[in-house]
């Protein structure tokens, strides 16, 4: 079988089963498969595939069909125009997670010496891409799962930052004794227990629920990282959180009770859902 006719059944296999981008994840998974760019897959459409790559390539198909998200079978997906390893162990980064790093370059802006936490790092998406764009910062990325940690210290490798990106294992700000940070980021799990038992098959059944759990109303991890994080923070620094919409109200009044004097904003993401909260002390 040639790469072509291979492409063209895996994009009939995942159509038939209403996989909606059938043609985007036939590819990803061929290239996967065979190792090559993009540009190579469509250079090396009438290369023949091995018995032995047909073979995994229905395995591949299988996985896919049984809902397994395409990053993990692949064990990579994009962030912030970087590629980041991830694991079963580590939440897949998601495209408006990237507002978070957007905002706090903007407030990073010329400022000579940074200490940022990223709190939650799981693959360590967020503290890896602020260290690339910031290279005058020390990022401190946290997280309480060991293996999460072992994925995000392949990624600091890998884009040569592990010199500036210290892993630290602990529960949220813990590992921190004073104040020193200017910036504190954090994705912490905000799903809440109705919505845990909605997530689709994708999510449910594949990423790690410590990562999306934030029971009961979905705000017990960022309520007590709120607690924590004014002894933590320089004056003038500033908290980041990432939110569901529905958090919005709340967060912004917890916000308001634990930083009575700091101006409270929350952003958009591109589907002009409420997404982050700034705090700027
Ligand atoms: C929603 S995931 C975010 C991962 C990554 N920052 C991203 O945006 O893709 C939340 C992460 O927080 C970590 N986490 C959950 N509770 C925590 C806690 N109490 N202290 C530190 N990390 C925690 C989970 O292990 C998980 O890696």
């Amino acid at each position: 079988m040639t790469v072509r006719e291979a492409l063209g059944k895996a994009i009939e296999t995942l159509t038939l089963k209403r996989f909606e981008e059938a043609a985007l994840e036939a590819e990803l998974l061929l290239r996967h498969l065979l190792g090559f760019s993009r540009v190579e897959l469509h250079l090396r459409l009438e290369d023949s595939l091995s018995a032995e790559q047909t073979q995994e390539l229905d395995q591949l198909i299988q996985r896919r069909l049984g809902h397994e998200p395409i990053a993990y079978i692949t064990g990579h997906r994009e962030f912030f125009g970087l590629d980041f390893h991830i694991s079963c162990d580590t939440l897949v980064p998601r495209p408006e997670t990237e507002l978070l790093v957007e905002k706090a370059l903007e407030l990073a802006g010329n400022r000579t010496l940074l200490a940022i936490a990223d709190v939650g790092t799981g693959c360590g998406a967020i503290a890896v891409a602020l260290a690339v764009h910031l290279p005058q910062a020390e990022v401190y990325a946290v997280d309480i799962s060991a293996a999460a940690l072992e994925v995000a210290a392949f990624n600091c490798e890998r884009h040569q930052v592990a010199n500036r990106v210290h892993l630290l294992r602990g529960d949220l700000l813990q590992p921190f004794a004073c104040p020193g940070l200017d910036l504190v980021l954090a994705n912490l799990p905000y799903v809440n227990d109705r919505e845990m038992g909605e997530l689709s098959d994708e999510v449910r059944l594949f990423e790690p629920a410590p990562a999306l759990s934030g029971r009961p109303d979905g705000l017990r991890q960022i309520g007590r990282l709120l607690a924590q994080v004014e002894d933590k923070l320089r004056p003038g620094g500033a908290v980041l959180l990432e939110i569901s919409p529905g958090q919005r109200a709340a967060v912004v009044d917890l916000a308001g009770r634990y930083f009575p004097g700091a101006a409270v904003k929350v952003l958009p993401d591109l589907s002009g859902d409420d997404r982050v909260v700034v705090i700027e002390t």
